[in-house]
């Protein structure tokens, strides 16, 4: 059994397959759960072996998180909710294509390395998989009660401009819950007022697909408290952990990249030296986002 975090520790960083490290994790431990999955497409290539994303047919992808979900749902109380970043990526990279996710790493080129060139059978080559959804509706029929999809708009779009349609420019946020009767609540805050929420993407070179430290930090505030555990279990450089540190709560944090979780280590460490006020204060403030609210 994992050992969950301490007042002393308030963060752990456990390096592995999520799912082996979830299944060490005790049941109805976990006040939230905050991830971005790797993206179904080969969209990004971390360099593992047992990294998920690489699947080739998007039914086989939501297949494999369906029962990494069940595992998250199992470690979350009973008012528990999770918090699902999650893109949608067309079904075949083709000449110069790309996914839509944003980064500065070429899609195309890890795509085409990883066989996403043509698209999977029942798919044509233009084709938007609309995976995020199809995952979405599954955890939903997994018996997580979906609440809310919440719009991530990125102001600056990060994909370069196309011929034959608007550029993509946002991704999701799906909020689910354990049960009916769950513990999210809003906290005070404007955004709370609205399911679309303009964020800038984090650009900083630690990681190629970073969370922006506000995203996270909203997730936290809404369903957890303070003392309580925070999970992500694909926690790339740390992000939902820092964001737990700034807010008084604890995180456990699994990723199966040694270097990712080494970055995610440092961070929390960087976070928790500074302070959650001095934190938060270094945080781009929600009105400078022109959030319109
Ligand atoms: C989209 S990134 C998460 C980024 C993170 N939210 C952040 O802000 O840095 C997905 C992460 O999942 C990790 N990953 C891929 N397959 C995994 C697996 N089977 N178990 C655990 N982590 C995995 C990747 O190494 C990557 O760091």
């Amino acid at each position: 059994m994992v050992e969950l975090p301490t007042e002393g520790e308030p963060v752990r960083v456990i390096e592995g397959d999520a799912l082996e490290s979830l299944r060490h994790l005790p049941s109805e431990s976990v006040a939230c759960c905050v991830t971005s999955p790797p993206y179904w497409g080969g969209l990004r290539d971390y360099g593992q072996p047992g990294q998920l994303g690489l699947e080739r047919r998007p039914e086989d992808y939501v297949s494999a998180l369906s029962v990494v979900f069940g595992e998250v749902r199992r470690v979350l109380e009973p008012g528990g909710s999770l918090w699902l970043n999650v893109g949608d990526v067309y079904a075949a990279s083709g000449k110069g294509g790309g996914g839509s996710a944003g980064g500065r790493t070429s899609w195309a080129t890890v795509r085409d390395r990883k066989g996403f060139r043509m698209p999977p059978d029942g798919y044509k080559m233009k084709d938007l998989t609309l995976v995020a959804f199809q995952l979405a509706d599954r955890l939903r029929r997994d018996g997580w009660y979906l609440r809310q999809t919440v719009v991530w708009e990125k102001p600056s779009a990060a994909e370069p401009a196309r011929l034959d349609r608007p550029s993509v420019s946002h991704e999701y946020v799906y909020l689910f819950a354990k049960s009916e009767d769950y513990a999210t609540r809003g906290p005070g805050e404007r955004w709370w007022n609205s399911s679309v929420w303009r964020i800038p993407p984090d650009l900083s070179a630690d990681h190629p697909a970073t969370m922006p430290l506000e995203l996270a930090r909203r997730c936290v505030a809404a369903s957890s408290s303070p003392g309580g555990v925070v999970l992500d279990p694909f926690g790339g450089s740390g992000t939902t952990g820092v964001a737990a540190v700034a807010a008084d709560r604890r995180a456990v944090l699994l990723e199966l990249n040694p270097e990712y979780a080494a970055i995610a280590r440092r961070r929390v460490a960087e976070a928790m030296g500074m302070g959650a006020g001095s934190l938060l204060r270094a945080l781009p403030q929600p009105s400078l986002f022109g959030e319109g609210e």
